[in-house]
């Protein structure tokens, strides 16, 4: 694995384009095997975790060709397919996978999904919701593998007690090709599903999101091939914000999407940052003042994404005065706090008195390990100094590179493929806003 090196200190300034949304791509990739006909997916990010979906598919089949942020994918199913565990158990979405299978062959075959560690991460609530259509699902501790069978997918009124982002989607998934009407009822609301939905909609599916938090779908006989376009990645915007606040610079994001960032430009107007609209898809931040201290709260779409958390920490130590996080939709999404203390930030972890935990965080309160925190309380402003930093969370380490931008002096990050999985050509793009960073070989 690569190491960043990073001399902090000097103003990020100039024009970033943002790459296409990491988790839309791979929720259309696995799209692909709805179909036998081509899928064209337009504007995919060329980062590591769409490689390992692509492997994923393989194993099932999948033909594709990668031109630049364009892929070409065929299902060329292979009976009886199963892909090895250590090909799943690098993504979350590689259990996805499930939906379309059952629907379309009435097996499946599924390693447990790996994905960034941010806590226990179960998928009961895409397995339980499945059960409801008709399929037999058990789970074989011994191997790791979920095995479904179904004699037929059909429709089913599903409730899901709490939001589940890819238990929604994975949901849709299955539903587009089964018998009748499927009714998710508390579905997330998060703007990469519409997005895949959109595509299955041009598939030939039949998707329809009646209210905010109800999603109507009903299974069509087949779906075709299509040519599609995703959306901008919203975290990438988010950082380059950040970033540009941060370093005192001043940078416009192009393929900005600001309708859907609507939690955070508060949060950061709040903070003392400026966005300037300049059009309808181009975004500019700077900061040209002192920066203020936020109460944060992670919540679902449309809330402060649980995603922005990580680099919003290091511009909270940038503040003056005493800021808090308290992480709703994961029980254990702190993992950056040890290095950011390596560099000198002031963070201390704290419990808010919440009445009613189990029904109140996203995940299972009875998941928690012990003596894990919720919130953090960060006192600032501190300069940041460097340090030689390691994380093992995709939005952790773009945190860390934030951090090392800031600091002067020289920060070595190691465990820079979790960015990778992520942001597409991370030094690269950083560079041409004057960024000093550098990525070099492990020894
Ligand atoms: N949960 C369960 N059981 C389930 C499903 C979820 O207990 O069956 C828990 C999770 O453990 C978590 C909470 O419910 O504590 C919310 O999980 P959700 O299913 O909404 O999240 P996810 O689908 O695992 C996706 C994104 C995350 C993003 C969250 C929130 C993908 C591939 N991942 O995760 O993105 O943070 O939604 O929007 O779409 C990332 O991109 O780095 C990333 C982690």
């Amino acid at each position: 694995m690569d190491k960043l090196i990073i001399t902090g200190g000097n103003p990020l300034k100039g024009e970033i384009a943002v790459a296409g949304a990491k988790n839309v791509a791979l929720k259309i990739l696995v799209a692909s095997l709805l179909t036998d006909e081509e899928l064209v997916i337009h504007n995919v990010p060329q980062i590591s975790d769409v490689q390992f979906m692509l492997e994923v598919l393989t194993e099932l089949g999948v033909q594709s060709t990668v031109e630049g942020n364009t892929i070409r994918v065929v299902n060329k199913h292979k009976t009886d397919a199963k892909v090895p565990l250590e090909v799943g158990s690098r993504l979350r979405t590689s259990s996805m996978v499930m939906g379309p299978l059952l629907a379309r062959y009435g097996r499946a075959t599924t390693p447990n999904p790996g994905g960034c560690r941010l806590g226990a991460r179960p998928i009961d609530r895409h397995i339980d919701a499945l059960k409801d259509m008709g399929a037999d699902i058990t789970y074989n501790s011994n191997d790791g593998y979920f095995y479904g069978h179904t004699e037929g997918l059909h429709g089913a009124t599903i409730h899901f007690e709490k939001n589940t982002h890819t238990g929604t989607e994975t949901l849709i998934l299955a539903a587009v090709l089964a018998k009748g009407q499927t009714i998710l009822e508390n579905a997330a609301e998060e703007v990469e599903i519409d997005d895949l939905i959109a595509c299955l909609n041009k598939m030939g599916a039949n998707i329809k999101r009646t209210d905010p938090r109800t999603i109507v779908i009903d299974g069509v006989s087949a779906l075709h091939g299509a040519e599609y376009s995703i959306i901008p990645d919203r975290n990438e915007e988010i950082t380059f914000a950040i970033a540009a606040a941060m370093t005192k610079g001043d940078v416009t994001v192009k393929n900005s999407q600001r309708e859907h960032l609507a939690a955070f430009l508060e949060a950061f107007k709040n903070a003392g940052g400026t966005y300037e609209p300049v059009d309808g898809t181009t975004t500019r931040y700077c900061c040209g003042g002192s920066i203020h201290p936020t109460d944060i709260v992670t919540s679902q779409y449309p809330g402060f994404m649980t995603d922005w958390q990580a680099p919003w920490a290091v511009f909270m130590t940038q503040a003056t005065g005493v800021s808090t996080i308290h992480e709703t939709v994961f029980e254990s999404r702190f993992s950056y706090v040890s290095e950011l203390k390596k560099m000198g930030a002031h963070i201390e972890f704290f419990d808010p008195d919440v009445p009613h935990p189990d029904t109140f965080y996203n995940f299972n309160w009875a998941d928690r390990v012990e003596g894990s925190h919720q919130a953090i309380r960060i006192t600032g402003p501190t300069a940041l100094h460097n340090a030689v930093l390691e994380i093992t969370d995709l939005r952790a380490v773009a945190t860390l590179v934030l951090a090392a931008l800031v600091a002067p002096g020289e920060s070595i990050i190691h465990g820079v493929g979790q960015v990778d999985r992520g942001y597409e050509r991370i030094e690269e793009r950083l560079r041409t806003l004057g960024a000093t960073i550098e990525r070099v070989k492990e020894e």
